[in-house]
């Protein structure tokens, strides 16, 4: 089995290389990213430097692949600020990837990773795999127009798509990115590692979350669906966790101490606290559960699971 995964050099990327690498019917693993990727002794690990915007990459890409996942992206606060180069690498670059998996002929199980920014007010009480997609940034625009692009390509039979909409993902290790929710992450890791960290929102506001392991275990499995499982919903709302922002700093504090906690300062930013104020975090998912995807037990698993994989990381002696 041949894999490719754009934005393979991403955060999510590089964990599911991961989880397909354990996997020992998995012959090659694609790692496409217009960025550096880190890399790997194992053989079946291939680098490919590619810009989906061009559609020779795309090619490229798609070329051979019996699953593609498709996680290259600009994510939210930079798509919002560039709208250009969101719609370039959100848009065009899913429809050159989808047109290069078409060309191929082979009809790959094709994995979109998209969002529930694809979701603004008015909002109802708690959002299910049918409820009407309203985005309020051009990152979620793009996002929803990328899962119609999979829907209609998969109906005409060029491509299996399944479109996985995943919730915030935390804790996110390393440094800040260019997405609205990056505090979500920079709340937690900072404070763990002694650092002050600025929270942009209040702080009832409710968030949807996922850890990593959950998020790249369910985009795992949204590959491994038996053909059919989807119907003609190919669209997922994956598991998350309902936390506001006051019960993520006392899980903080419960497991870091009230120092930890005390890292964090508040100054409310307008245009971060607009897009995720805009984003559900009450989803109904019955019918991801039944198809199989995980959920996490709670928030503190995921400040856990964030502390045990970074000691797992962090070199000897
Ligand atoms: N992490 C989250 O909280 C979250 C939540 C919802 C949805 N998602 C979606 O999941 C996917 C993966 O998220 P992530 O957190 O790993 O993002 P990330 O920013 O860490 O990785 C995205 C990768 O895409 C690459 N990329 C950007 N433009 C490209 C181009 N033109 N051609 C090829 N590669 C390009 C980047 O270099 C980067 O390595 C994204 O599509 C994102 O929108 C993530």
């Amino acid at each position: 089995m041949r894999i490719a995964i754009t934005g393979g050099g991403g955060f999510l990327g590089g964990r599911l290389a991961g989880q397909f690498l354990a996997n020992g019917h998995v012959e090659r693993v694609l790692l496409a990213d217009v960025a550096d990727v880190a890399p790997s002794a194992d053989p079946r690990v291939v680098f490919l430097r590619a810009d989906l915007t061009d559609p020779a990459a795309a090619a490229a890409v798609a070329e051979g692949a019996d699953f593609i996942f498709h996680l290259a992206a600009v994510v939210s606060g930079q798509a919002e600020a560039d709208f250009d180069i969101g719609m370039r690498v959100n848009i065009d670059g899913t429809r050159n990837l989808l047109e290069a998996a078409r060309a191929g002929g082979r009809r790959p199980r094709f994995v979109f990773a998209s969002s529930l920014a694809v979701f603004g007010p008015p909002l109802p009480n708690v959002i299910t795999d049918d409820t009407a997609v309203r985005p309020q940034s051009s990152y979620g625009a793009q996002k929803a127009i990328g899962e119609l692009l999979v829907a209609d390509y998969s109906r005409k039979g060029f491509v299996d798509g399944r479109v996985a909409r995943l919730p915030t993902v935390c804790v996110r290790p390393g440094r800040p990115n260019a997405a609205a929710s990056s505090f979500v992450s920079g709340i937690i890791r900072e404070p763990l590692s002694g650092q002050e960290s600025v929270c942009p929102v209040g702080t009832a506001l409710e968030l949807w979350l996922s850890s990593p392991r959950a998020a790249v275990a369910n985009l795992a499995h949204a590959a491994w669906l038996v053909p059919g499982s989807l119907g003609e919903r190919r669209t997922v709302n994956l598991p998350g966790i309902t936390v506001t922002v006051a019960e993520m700093i006392s899980a903080l504090e419960r497991l870091a101490g009230p120092e930890a906690a005390g890292r964090i300062r508040f100054r409310e930013d307008p245009a971060i606290s607009r897009i995720v104020s805009s984003w559900p975090a009450r989803f109904d998912v019955g019918r991801a559960v039944g198809l199989g995807f995980v959920r996490d037990p709670g928030f503190e698993s995921l400040v856990r699971d964030f502390v045990a994989d970074q000691a797992a990381a962090r070199p000897l002696g």
